[in-house]
């Protein structure tokens, strides 16, 4: 028995849907009753997931597109609205993640112009676009719910990723914009702070160096998985989430909870607890 968790009769678009997050958020919702749009620019991985869904008997329709490009976001939102009639939630999850742009976003000194407007273009303006072509047919039904992928490293410094970790930032605020808006009006818009999560990407990308970092910071016994996020942004576009408006939840094990030291803590073992400081 869902309740409230239920997302029966909803209409879902999921961007990036082919991808290692967006594909567990499109099983879930699936599963919990929605119909999903998977909306990837790699039209093979939305296939993919599509063809997965239709094997169990959900209703999913892959479509591909750009986030970088309005008119693509417009025509996928269009086909959404021709196939279904109405758009219940939109999970902006896609986000500008190639190998190019990873290797190339540092620290501002460094920092190319052309890679900057490359991942505001598609991770801020477009991801600004998707919500607000979203917006009017949720309107017109007086309830939407939008689900908006950030990250943790948008809430904290660092020396990697500046262009990409101040595009989750400016996310935030688009959501808590649209909140304020449009809240008395049925809308609800959430954003969902992941920390480094075990995506099939990343455990092909990160090297196991980097991932201890992580897990020696994390308070759990392991790094997050797909399905961890899958649960909450679910229950966000649910109305079990009903009073939840404008707010950022951070899905990261604890990670951002503490203070920074704490791993060196640990390592220096029980004799350097705070009672002793
Ligand atoms: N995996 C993590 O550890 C992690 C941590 C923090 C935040 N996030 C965020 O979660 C979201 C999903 O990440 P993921 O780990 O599943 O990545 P992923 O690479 O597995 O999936 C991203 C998907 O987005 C699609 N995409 C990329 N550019 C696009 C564009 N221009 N138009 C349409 N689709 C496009 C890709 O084709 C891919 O299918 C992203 O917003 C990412 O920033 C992930």
């Amino acid at each position: 028995m869902l309740g409230r968790l239920s997302l029966e009769n909803q209409v879902a678009i999921i961007t990036g849907a082919g991808g290692g997050l967006g594909s567990a958020t499109a099983r879930l919702m699936a599963a919990r009753g929605a119909k999903v749009v998977l909306a990837d620019y790699i039209l093979v991985a939305a296939r993919s997931v599509e063809a997965e869904l239709a094997a169990t008997g959900a209703t999913a329709l892959a479509i591909q597109f750009d986030l970088g490009d309005e008119a693509s976001i417009k025509r996928m939102v269009a086909e959404t609205i021709d196939r279904f009639g109405r758009i219940d939630i939109l999970h902006n999850n896609a986000a500008d993640l190639s190998p190019e742009v990873g290797q190339n976003d540092h620290d501002i000194l460094h920092m190319d112009t052309a890679l900057w407007d490359r991942v505001f273009r598609v991770n801020v303006r477009g991801t600004m676009i998707a919500s607000r072509e979203v917006l009017p047919h949720m309107l017109a039904q007086g309830r939407g719910a939008i689900v908006t992928m950030t990250s943790s490293l948008a809430l904290q410094g660092h020396i990697v990723q500046n262009a990409y970790s101040t595009s989750k930032a400016a996310l935030i605020q688009l959501v808590r914009n649209i909140a304020a808006a449009h809240g008395p009006d049925g809308i609800r818009a959430n954003s969902v702070a992941p920390g480094l999560t075990l995506t099939p990407a990343v455990r092909r990308v990160f090297p196991e160096a980097v991932r201890t970092l992580v897990e020696k910071e994390t308070l759990r016994d392991q790094m997050g998985e797909p399905d961890d996020l899958a649960e909450l942004v679910a229950f966000l576009a649910s109305d079990a989430a009903r009073n939840i408006n404008g707010e950022l939840i951070v899905c990261d094990g604890g990670l951002t909870s503490h203070v920074p030291d704490i791993a060196g803590y640990r390592a220096l073992g029980k004799k350097a607890a705070p009672d002793q400081v």
